[in-house]
């Protein structure tokens, strides 16, 4: 009896590891075909033109589909795509990340004002503060890592970053994780800091 069980358990822990280290795989041709009400804001290939709506181009496909799943859900509050994700299935958020993964990123210029204040913290952070620097899980050149699920930022909109690290630091943005990674490291943050990282990163690549 006792054997039947734990081989019972062992058959079940086997077969949900079996299906966690399984993640969808997307079908970039087949999400494309699925973007076309994106493209009004963040423009058919993802370099959205507008700076408060973010590029989506060669962003971490893992990143983008997590975020995908935490906008449908209302984890991440996005007003501007209320109810857009709702008839989507998960095999069809894992296309359109694909497809947004697959497009190459455009890059922005750094305001020369902010450039080495924007260096110092991205790749010192702020040892007084005890702010890591940016570059552990964004990397130097601002590329993330995409199998970890650390965003792309290099060339991204300062005003969408800058709006995000404020939304983190004050709470507006809450789906960091339960380790609330960036909402502490943005909590260490100053306006002039935000404005000066931002810029930095609108223009790294
Ligand atoms: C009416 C404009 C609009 C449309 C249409 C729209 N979005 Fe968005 N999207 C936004 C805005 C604005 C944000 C950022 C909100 C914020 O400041 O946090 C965003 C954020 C995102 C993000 C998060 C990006 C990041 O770097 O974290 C993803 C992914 C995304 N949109 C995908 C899509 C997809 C896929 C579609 C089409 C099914 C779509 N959006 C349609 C306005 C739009
Ligand atoms: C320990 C790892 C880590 C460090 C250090 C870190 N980040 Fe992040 N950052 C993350 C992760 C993970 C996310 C994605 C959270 C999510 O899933 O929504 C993120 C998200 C972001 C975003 C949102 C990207 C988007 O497209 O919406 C910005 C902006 C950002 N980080 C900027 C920074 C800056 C600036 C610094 C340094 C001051 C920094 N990060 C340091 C891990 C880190």
């Amino acid at each position: 009896m006792n054997k039947l069980v734990v081989s019972l358990l062992l058959t079940l822990g086997v077969a949900g590891a079996a299906t966690a280290a399984q993640p969808i795989k997307g079908d970039a041709a087949a999400g494309q075909a699925k973007t076309a009400v994106c493209g009004a804001c963040h423009n058919p290939d993802g370099n959205s033109l507008a700076p408060n709506f973010p590029k989506l181009a060669g962003q971490g496909q893992r990143y983008l589909e997590k975020q995908l799943h935490d906008i449908k859900s209302g984890k991440r509050t996005v007003l501007e795509m209320t109810g857009m994700l709702a008839a989507f299935s998960d095999q069809d958020l894992a296309d359109i990340a694909a497809y947004f993964s697959s497009q190459k990123g455009s890059v922005g210029a750094a305001d020369p004002k902010l450039v080495e204040r924007g260096r110092a913290l991205f790749n010192g952070g702020d040892l007084e503060k005890g702010m890591p620097a940016c570059t552990g899980c964004h990397s130097p050149n601002g590329a993330g890592i995409a199998l970890a699920g650390f965003p792309h930022l290099g060339g991204q909109h300062s005003q969408y970053v800058a709006k995000q690290l404020t939304d983190f630091r004050e709470g507006n943005r809450t789906n960091d994780g339960d380790a609330m990674t960036m909402r502490t490291i943005a909590g260490k943050l100053s306006n002039h800091d935000i404005e000066a990282l931002a810029s930095y990163i609108q223009g790294l690549h």
